[in-house]
């Protein structure tokens, strides 16, 4: 007899459809064969689904039986259909018959007792279940994460025996309640504050413009000059995420397998500031069913990059192309699979090896040769990613022994969301929702410059040998500079800021 189960497959951050067809009581030898499997998982599911059969009081098929999990040509990982297939063979041998199957999405990994264990993927199960009008069935921790989606029935289960007696119509559990995203995480909210970042007034602003308008931001400075400080202070001042940006997000943590055990899913835009021995997968996603990597576990947040030009060049090289098209495409057999990334890179460095360079209290001991090289693990190109660039000098004396606390985030915050507010209208009918991802027809039409500004921009091209793309950059910037003030139009101020943080593109050297 065939039985067929709804699953799902994850492709990139989105789920298809996959259809599990079990067909037992066949003539010839007796096999088991699952195809549609290339994963190397398939000879371990067999182990685990006979042994979860027989420990839960089931037979295995003592016929031949056929298992077709189709379209083949989608990849899938073995372990998610682990529960359908067990469930399937349970129904085509005539063991019990599961009426209600049919209107269920199922999905879930078997241990060999019988219990269910979480799968990735979760929050995607649960939008695909929604478009397809189904039920989902999931096991318990990948339910808790699905029943973020509004507007889909999602029944958990603990065992492949419960599992049978609800799809018979045995017990009828209640559906898992819909959940908000919680507003805090689970131990309390972060705590680092700007107030306590003293001095450093040029760094503090370039970091709350790059923050109003999503610009990507390097600062170069020697060490302890409060870099890697005002960085983590960030998340402190973003605005809040839209349900639909998080939600977007949350797919590609679901998708990597990360919301579940991070326990992270609480409501604010990552920050993710991965260490700079990561490998060019671990950063930009990959796998032989390829899972996000960092830059998109930021999207719609920041990935910040300490000690920026430790990272293996290369593995910053990769970020290009993804940094200018907001995601990363990643080629397979299979097919094509795009993890977004509409992030905002923070970068920190020295600026030179030993640190010192440029500050006027230590003496630097870099010949000019070394600065070269260093430097030189950063191109030219991926600087130019940088809407903005900055020189951070040493903390003076006198600001590290004031005893007064500067302005706090609530403060900067309340600036950025206005800021936010502006875009968010700008933007209102345009794929792009900040000001750092204009494209070149929203430029035009957003940032059209008086004479004098103009002239005044002219000038720094030609004085500052700068690229096309730093004269975009300093418009983008521009534009946020007004927005913060809440300027219509950019005035001459605004442009002479913008193009002071363009100070790497003129050989950083003071
Ligand atoms: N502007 C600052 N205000 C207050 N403390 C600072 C400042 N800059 C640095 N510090 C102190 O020095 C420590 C090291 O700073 P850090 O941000 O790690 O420097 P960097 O990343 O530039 O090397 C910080 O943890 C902080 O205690
Ligand atoms: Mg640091």
């Amino acid at each position: 007899m065939l039985s067929i189960v709804h699953s799902c497959a994850l492709k990139g951050v989105d789920a298809v459809d996959i259809a599990v067809e079990v067909n037992s009581g066949e003539r010839g030898d007796l096999k088991f064969v699952i195809v549609g499997l290339p994963d190397a998982a398939i000879k371990e599911s067999y182990d685990r689904i006979f042994s979860a059969l027989l420990n839960s009081g089931y037979q295995i098929p003592s016929t031949r039986t056929t298992v077709n999990l189709a379209p083949s040509y989608i990849r899938k990982e073995g372990s998610f259909y682990d529960l359908p297939i067990a469930l399937g063979v349970v129904q085509s041998t005539g063991q019990c018959l599961l009426s209600h199957m049919g209107e269920f999405v199922i999905a879930g990994e078997l241990g060999l007792s019988g219990k269910i264990r979480g799968i990735k993927g979760g929050l995607a199960f649960a939008l695909q279940a929604k478009k397809e009008s189904k039920k989902l069935l999931l096991p318990v921790e990948s339910a808790k994460e699905a029943a973020f989606v509004d507007g889909v029935e999602i029944f958990a289960v603990g065992t492949l025996n419960e599992a049978v007696k609800f799809l018979s119509g045995q017990i009828n559990p209640s559906p898992v309640p819909h959940q908000n995203f919680p507003l805090e995480p689970k131990n309390g909210k972060h705590h680092l504050d700007f107030s306590e970042v003293k001095g450093q007034h040029v760094l503090r602003r370039a970091v709350e413009v790059a923050v109003a308008g999503g610009h990507n931001i390097l600062m170069m400075g020697p060490p302890g000059a409060g870099k890697s400080m005002v960085a983590k202070r960030i998340p402190s001042i973003m605005s809040p995420p839209t349900f639909d940006e998080f939600l977007d997000t949350m797919r590609i943590y679901s998708a990597a397998g990360l919301l579940i055990a991070e326990g992270r899913a609480y409501f604010e835009r990552p920050f993710r500031s991965p260490h700079h021995t990561i490998s060019g997968a671990g950063l930009l996603g990959g796998g032989s069913v390829p899972c996000p990597g960092e830059i998109s576990l930021a999207h719609n947040g920041v990935l910040f990059l300490d000690e920026i030009a430790e990272f293996r060049r290369t593995t910053l090289e990769s970020l290009r192309q993804p940094l200018e098209d907001g995601e990363v495409t990643i080629s397979r057999s299979s097919g094509k699979f795009k993890f977004p990334c509409n992030t905002m890179i923070v970068g920190a460095m020295n600026p030179c090896p030993c640190g010192y360079l440029g500050d006027k209290n230590h003496h630097c001991k870099c010949s000019f040769a070394d600065v070269q090289r260093y430097r030189s693990k950063i191109s030219g190109p991926m600087i130019d990613r940088f809407d903005i660039q900055i020189g951070v000098p040493a903390v003076r004396i006198e600001d590290m022994q004031s005893k007064m606390f500067a302005e706090s985030s609530a403060e900067i915050k309340s600036r950025v969301e206005e800021a936010a507010k502006i875009q968010e209208k700008r933007f209102k009918s345009s794929k792009n929702k900040n000001n750092a991802r204009m494209s070149q027809r929203e430029i035009t039409e957003f940032c059209e410059l008086t004479r004098e500004p103009l002239d005044i921009l002219e000038r720094a091209m030609k004085q500052l040998a700068l690229s096309a793309r730093a004269y975009d950059k300093i418009l983008r910037v521009s534009r946020t500079i007004a927005d913060l003030e809440g300027e219509e139009k950019i005035s001459t101020t605004h442009v002479l800021e913008a193009i002071q943080y363009r100070s790497l593109d003129r050989g950083y050297s003071d």
